[in-house]
């Protein structure tokens, strides 16, 4: 399991009667793109929760980086980045003081922090909004900076659930390159998303949910060889 960043087995997690994630068995090389895909309800969210630490499943194994998450949370949380689907910045803060004081997270030397945020606010082309309230900002702004938050503690794997939706083509792909050269550099993704135009030019491996169940899983490449493209299987699989 040595070249894995992340190994899970068995996992499974009910809300009441509903099988949310039944039984997931599944494993994410270093230095891979992943993708998580399938419909409203899949269990996609409930499964990035449970992989950073939100929701706790009923049973089944989260290994990551050779550590256990049930027993080393704290360890993990160190090396992990994260970007939820709810968009939880804090409103009254300024775009530099959302990155400072999440930096404070993670216990980052005052020094170092406004070092990596500098680099970060250039990096997402947010210098010139450095001293805005994020309030104030556009949502294509707002989740550049979410991202941008997540990198705060150099990451090396981080985990977007749906960072691009309801964004337009032009932030999108905006996104896009920024975390394909963040995925370059070395860095372990982990992403979510409904949209299969975006799976085909990020993804190198995949799984698809549906009902709590991994219904295909492989390179993103043998799954559309010679088949349907991923925009049918994925109609197909939403019908059931
Ligand atoms: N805290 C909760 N309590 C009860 N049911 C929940 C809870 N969280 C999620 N669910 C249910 O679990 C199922 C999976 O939800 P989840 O949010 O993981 O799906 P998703 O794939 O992320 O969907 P979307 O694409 O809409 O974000 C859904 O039926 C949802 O209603
Ligand atoms: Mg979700």
């Amino acid at each position: 399991m040595k070249n894995y960043i992340l190994n899970v087995k068995d996992l499974t997690k009910n809300f009441g009667r509903l099988k949310a994630l039944n039984n997931l068995t599944f494993s994410i090389k270093y230095g891979d793109f992943f993708g998580l895909i399938g419909p409203n309800g899949a269990g996609k969210s409930t499964l990035l929760k449970i992989l950073y630490g939100i929701v706790i499943p009923d049973s089944g194994f989260v290994g990551i980086e050779g550590l256990n998450l049930k027993y080393d949370y704290k360890k993990i949380k160190y090396n992990l980045g994260i970007v939820p689907q709810d968009d939880n910045l804090d409103e009254d803060l300024s775009v530099y003081e959302n990155l400072l004081i999440y930096s404070m997270y993670f216990g980052m030397p005052r020094k170092e922090s406004m070092k990596k945020s500098a680099e970060l606010l250039f990096f997402f082309d947010l210098e010139d909004k450095k001293y805005s309230k994020v309030a104030d900002l556009s949502g294509g702004l707002r989740r550049r900076l979410m991202i941008a938050r997540a990198l705060i503690n150099n990451p090396s794997l981080i985990i977007l659930d749906e960072p691009t939706s309801g964004l337009d083509p032009e932030y999108r792909q905006n996104i896009w390159g920024r975390l394909k050269t963040l995925n370059e550099k070395g860095v372990t993704i982990l992403m979510s998303t409904h949209y299969m135009e975006e799976a085909e030019r990020l993804f190198k491996n995949m799984i698809i949910l549906n009902h709590g169940n991994i219904v295909m899983s492989g390179a993103v490449n043998d799954i559309t060889l010679n088949k349907k493209s991923l925009e049918e299987i994925f109609l197909d699989i939403a019908k059931n």
